[in-house]
């Protein structure tokens, strides 16, 4: 495990010192004719918890006075803020900054700037430094508080800014957020990941696990309930360790309680449970919280105990079963939703058979598979891989297969209820929308009023393999 790390929160000073730097790039950009109404193209891979922090960017570029736009070729800045989970992730965000490159030629005032997880390995940043000279900004996942200040040095001297900085894993709090969406929001309550699951490259990229204060927490919750938000969803890579080297005596359902008493109307969700830190108090909490929806993301990864052993993720499959009984019995009607690997180093048949039994036996609504991708500097990456991605992929077809019968029988059983669902806009069809249930299945509808950003009860009358179909409750 890498050394001890500073965790803290990014001094005051050190913001208001940022919002300086906003202010004179601000100065900057007006005084430059060709820059007079600048636009940024901010394309964001990965998971939520990069979107969230592409907000935070984009709120600090709204401040600098860029507008956004989703044209790559009429920007004078583009950000990609960039995922390294898997090798599939890194090869897409490699293509496309390629081919940024003609772009920049055409326009020699283009910032081209890349930030998050895959440039924060250093091996990335050299091959970015050699191979694609035409990256102005390159920074990683612990400075993204330092974005004014890059760019104001790139803007005053012409000269590149790499930085990578991994030796402090700092919040920074107070910084302005432009939120992507105007009735569902992310709400992000730590940062980093402990976990060393040895598959997984999150560690190393993100650093050390922190949670920001309740205090901090709840006054972004009160903000965007008050703008109308009507979905919360708070992120984190653990959140059931939420609370963890604070000032204050707090866990995580004590945080959902006191989220679900902020008065609104509005649904709370949020991701990943790590099911090792998953307790009965917080199923307890789902339960009792009339906010929390009814839904249950608890990544199990496998079905089989050596390979979860060897995945070092400190919980069995007994103890996994033992959690979704006890989540079953107090919520009849919890919708769960899973995360697997398939094809571990060493896996074998019989042990991925073990996790096919799992997902049949749990009856998931939902699942994201993938195939095992190695990660260099991972422990797993050391593990001999002797099955061809070829087998993989069948054992891959072998799972979704069984998990497709699964949810076209939960869908099924749907048939005739009525659910509450937030809706999400129109539907590819006239005359429907798409809503989203408290368990997270996606319902269509037909509704002669757009009740976009609405709650709405929908009676399901028909079903697909992966969605429903229904109609509106009138009241
Ligand atoms: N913190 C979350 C997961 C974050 S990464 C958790 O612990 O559940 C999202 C998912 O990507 C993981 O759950 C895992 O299923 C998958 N994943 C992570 N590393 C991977 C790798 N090297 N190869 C394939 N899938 C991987
Ligand atoms: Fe990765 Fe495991 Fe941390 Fe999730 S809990 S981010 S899978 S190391
Ligand atoms: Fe990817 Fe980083 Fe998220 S590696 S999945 S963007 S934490």
């Amino acid at each position: 495990m890498p050394d001890k790390k500073i965790v803290g929160f990014v001094p005051e000073d050190e913001i208001l010192r940022q919002k300086e730097y906003i202010e004179l790039v601000r100065v900057i950009l007006s005084s430059r004719a060709e820059l007079s109404s600048p636009k940024a193209f901010v394309h964001t891979y990965g998971c939520q918890g990069n979107v969230s922090d592409s907000e935070r960017m984009k709120g600090v570029l709204s401040e600098m006075g860029y507008i956004f736009t989703d044209n790559s070729e009429e920007a004078d800045l583009i950000l990609f803020n960039t995922c390294a989970v898997r090798e599939h992730a890194e090869d897409r965000v490699f293509g496309n900054v390629g081919r940024l490159k003609a772009l920049k030629e055409k326009n020699k005032n283009l910032i081209i700037a890349l930030c998050g997880c895959m440039v924060q390995q250093e091996e990335v940043k050299e091959k970015i430094r050699k191979s694609y000279s035409f990256v102005d900004i390159l920074f990683g996942t612990r400075v993204f508080h330092k974005l004014p200040e890059f760019i104001y040095r790139k803007l005053s001297t012409g000269d590149k800014v790499f930085d990578i900085t991994s030796n402090s894993d700092l919040i920074a709090e107070n910084m302005p957020v432009h939120r992507d969406g105007s009735f569902k929001a992310w709400l992000p309550i730590m940062y980093g990941c402990d976990n060393f699951c040895s598959y997984c490259i999150v560690p190393y990229v993100r650093g050390r696990e922190r949670s920001r204060r309740s205090e901090d927490i709840l006054c972004e919750a009160k903000e965007i309930v008050a703008a109308g938000y009507k979905e919360i969803t708070l992120l984190g890579q653990n959140v059931n360790s939420y609370g963890k080297g604070l000032d204050e005596e707090i866990d995580f359902s004590e945080l959902l309680k006191k989220i679900n008493d902020i008065e609104g109307n509005f649904i709370i969700r949020f991701m990943t449970s790590h099911p090792k830190d998953c307790s009965k108090k917080l199923i307890d909490t789902i339960a009792s919280c009339e906010k929390v929806s009814s839904h249950l993301h608890l990544p199990v990864q496998s079905g089989n105990n050596r390979v979860l052993g060897m995945m070092n993720r400190k919980y069995t499959r007994e103890e996994y079963l033992g959690l979704i009984a006890y989540a079953k019995a107090k919520i009849p009607d919890i919708s769960l939703t899973s995360d697997i690997i398939v094809g571990f180093p060493g896996e074998t048949y019989e042990e991925f058979c073990d996790t096919v039994s799992l997902v049949k036996e749990v009856g998931y609504t939902s699942l994201f598979t993938f195939i095992y991708s190695k990660r260099n500097g991972t422990k797993a990456a050391a593990l001999p891989d002797e099955i061809s991605h070829k087998e993989k992929t069948v054992w891959f077809k072998e799972l979704t297969d069984a998990q497709e019968i699964i949810a076209e029988k939960r869908c099924r059983e749907m048939r005739g209820k009525v659910y509450r669902c937030l809706c999400e806009g129109k539907a590819r069809n006239d005359g429907e929308y798409v809503g989203r249930t408290s368990g997270n299945v996606i319902i269509e509808f037909t509704s002669d009023r757009d009740l976009t950003g609405q709650f709405c009860d929908v009676k399901v009358t028909d079903t697909l393999t992966w969605i429903v179909k229904g109609e509106l409750c009138e009241e």
